[in-house]
């Protein structure tokens, strides 16, 4: 298979969900998916200053660059991204990630890791590379594999480490990082020669199976309410469907684009469908909730206004009428090889001419 056909093999759409005729309520284990996440820690190499916490409606927030970020990151936002690895696992048939990367890959960076579920479970599969997680939140565990290590920075400042990575991993970014294309070229500048940049995220609105069901549907609304949101403070809910052109200006080659149908609640048809989707139910439920305060401070709606917004969206949740689910991207692409390479002869080139000069006029001199 040529690379252009593998490529576009990646591009196409993801493949509808198909209804399941069966029963798809969500029954009374539909919170036993979460009973054994683990409770997170702390790095204990973190300075103090990270551990300022901001808190505001019962919520913690993280304190480092304070208000950078608007979801949460208490015990409960920390469960959701947890459960959130997994539906991201699921969704791939349990793989951690889609680059080709090397078994002997050496050096990893994880960008805004959270709880460094991701990072960890990199680090235990390759215990000789060296894997790095970076959050604004220090809520990673204090045991860790001796090959990871967190660090608590803002990445959307200049990555002025001298650090470079064989491959770096970003997944759940559409709420937190505003400016992509910034983004996307600093992990280029940060790339080895043939490194690999993957990014995995949601892309909103959430969609509805059934197109007739848009205009009823209030988690569609919710989906609608923010995009608009982002819009006014510099977010972009949709960005992974520009991710492609950003890679591209950056110098990025061989990108792929897999997306990938989340339903959300057991409507949809197969067993990796309906696992799926009880995990996706939970996340969601809580989700929208996390995401309040952003709707609130973007679009100056009233708590009430966005709370029954986020009581109707659970109510369509449960009710598992409207078929929903959520478009997911996952997207990596190879930094060149020869960038440097294809630099170094004209440098060369020029260093030899100079001295050739050089030579000649010394050898002028002395004649
Ligand atoms: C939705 S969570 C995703 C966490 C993790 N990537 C995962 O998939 O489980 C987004 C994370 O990005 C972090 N974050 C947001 N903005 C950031 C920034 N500017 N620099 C570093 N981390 C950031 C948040 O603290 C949060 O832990």
């Amino acid at each position: 298979m040529s690379a252009r056909e593998t490529e576009h093999e990646h591009n196409r759409p993801a493949t509808p969900l198909e209804t399941d005729s069966g029963p798809s309520s969500l029954g009374d284990d539909a919170d036993s998916a979460i009973s054994d996440i683990k409770s997170t820690g702390r790095t204990e190499s973190l300075a103090s200053s990270a551990y300022a916490y901001q808190f505001k409606d019962g919520r913690r927030y993280h304190g480092y660059d304070a208000g950078v970020y608007m979801l949460p990151n208490d015990e409960a936002e920390q469960d959701r991204l947890d459960l959130q690895h997994h539906v991201f696992r699921i969704s791939v048939d349990g793989k951690l990630f889609l680059a080709p990367i090397p078994k002997d890959v050496q050096s990893v960076l994880d960008v805004g890791c959270g709880t460094g579920i991701w990072t960890i479970e990199f680090a235990d599969d390759y215990p000789n590379a060296s894997v790095l997680g970076v959050d604004l939140s220090p809520i990673q565990p204090a045991y860790v594999p001796v090959n990871c290590s967190f660090r608590v920075d803002n990445v959307e400042t200049d990555w002025v480490h001298e650090e470079t990575y064989d491959f770096i991993h970003s997944r759940a970014m559409v709420a937190a990082l505003k400016d992509w294309p910034g983004f996307i070229q600093q992990a280029f500048d940060h790339l080895n020669p043939g490194g690999y940049l993957e990014m995995q995220d949601v892309s909103f609105p959430t969609g509805c199976n059934n197109p007739e069901d848009e205009a009823i549907s209030r988690v569609r609304d919710y989906g609608d309410v923010m995009l608009e949101a982002g819009k006014r403070i510099g977010l972009d809910f949709e960005a992974p469907e520009k991710w492609r052109e950003w890679l591209e200006a950056a110098g990025f080659v061989d990108i792929h684009m897999k997306w990938v149908n989340w339903p959300i609640g057991p409507w949809a048809k197969h067993q990796k469908n309906k696992i799926l989707g009880r995990f996706t139910y939970l996340d969601f439920y809580d989700a929208i909730e996390a995401a309040g305060p952003l709707v609130i401070a973007a679009l100056g709606k009233t708590q009430e206004e966005v709370q029954t917004l986020i009581d109707d969206s659970r109510a369509e949740f449960k009710a598992q009428k409207i078929r929903l689910y959520q478009r997911v991207c996952f997207c990596y692409a190879r930094k060149p090889e020869n960038t440097q390479e294809e630099e170094v002869p004209s440098v060369i080139d020029v260093e030899a001419e100079n001295k050739q000069i050089a030579d000649l006029e010394a050898a002028k001199a002395t004649t």
